[in-house]
């Protein structure tokens, strides 16, 4: 079926909101014979959507197949501007990795890069994110924010409270933050953020948030070594979640608080920040790559840098590190 075809079918679809659509209607939208309506419904079927079909009332999708694929971005998506560009791929090394050559070619602000796998995913401190096949969401988002290049990890902060409050309006998970972006819950890494910058002189030219979701994946799909430290929102919640309509909320929570950011500054977004973040006011152990700081977490400036209080008193800036609680 031609792509914009299967578009406007699934658009008819979404429109009903999960309700009956006529033959008659559907051949309407998409422009095209009720017998060539029944050709692109079989087509649907054999991609994995379940129909329904009931005479005199037309049919309605049952079931989505669990795909993330460019249509279900886009199909139902709520933004002005983040996600209208969707580059998707199978398999690919890093989405970091294709979403800095588009940003490069002048790819346009929230544009993202999605893959249903990835070979080498990337973590922070150079470590591998795992992200196996059809389980997670492996997503690059590129914005060009007008800012000082020491301003960028407020962005990071900004990115994970949008996921954060993305998943509360979708599960009924309550997640924390632990500086800069983890996101937990029940301790368990749930989400991981990696913020990388391509900067001109001391300005930004594009920000590339990286964002690995653990959303359907059962205990075996993680490696034994991670199985302590890692969860999915299907191990919190023993449901399977729709991926493409997590990815929806996500990037309609980031713009809201990037239209803010960009109005208004740090501030908002740092109070919101405190309020999921659970390293706070609590003994810490920072371990960066000058060494370890212990301390007392009390809080995070307005560049979005932890602040440790050690037993002397002082209080050491934090800008990067590997956070125990
Ligand atoms: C972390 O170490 O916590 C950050 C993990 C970030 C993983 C995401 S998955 C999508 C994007 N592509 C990558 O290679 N990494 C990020």
């Amino acid at each position: 079926m031609q792509s914009g075809l299967r578009s406007k079918l699934l658009e008819a679809f979404s429109n009903a909101e999960g309700g009956f659509v006529s033959g008659q209607k559907l051949s309407e939208y998409i422009g095209c014979s009720r017998t060539a309506v029944w050709k692109h419904i079989e087509d649907l079927r054999k991609d994995g959507y379940e129909l329904e079909a009931v005479r005199r009332l037309g049919y309605r999708i049952t079931k989505k197949p669990n795909k993330i694929s460019d249509n279900e971005i886009k199909i139902g998506l709520k933004t002005m501007k983040m996600g209208h560009h969707v580059h998707f791929e199978e398999t690919v090394s890093s989405t970091q990795k294709i979403a800095q050559t588009l940003a490069n070619e002048g790819a346009e602000e929230g544009t993202i890069v999605v893959a249903e796998q990835q070979t080498n995913g990337r973590g922070r401190m150079a470590r591998q994110w795992y992200s196996p096949s059809g389980t997670g969401i492996w997503m690059s988002l590129i914005i060009r924010p007008n800012i000082a290049v020491q301003a960028a990890p407020q962005l990071t902060l900004l990115t994970a409270v949008a996921i954060v409050q993305a998943i509360e309006e979708i599960t009924p998970l309550k997640p924390d933050i632990k500086w800069p972006n983890d996101i937990l819950i029940n301790g368990k890494k749930l989400v991981g953020i990696l913020t990388e910058l391509q900067a001109e002189a001391d300005r930004v030219h594009s920000i590339i948030i990286g964002t690995g979701i653990n959303v359907n994946q059962s205990i075996s799909d993680f490696p034994e070594e991670l199985h302590h430290v890692a969860t999915s929102i299907h191990l919190e919640t023993d449901k399977q979640w729709d991926r493409a309509q997590l990815i929806q909320e996500i990037l309609l929570k980031f713009e809201n608080l990037y239209s803010l950011y960009l109005a208004q500054g740090f501030r908002p977004i740092k109070l919101l920040w405190e309020g999921y973040a659970v390293s706070l006011q609590k003994p810490i152990t920072a371990r960066t790559i000058n060494g370890t700081v212990v301390g007392k977490a009390i809080g995070i400036n307005d560049a979005g840098v932890l602040l440790i209080q050690t037993s002397d008193g002082s209080v050491k800036q934090i800008y990067s590190a590997d956070i125990e609680l």
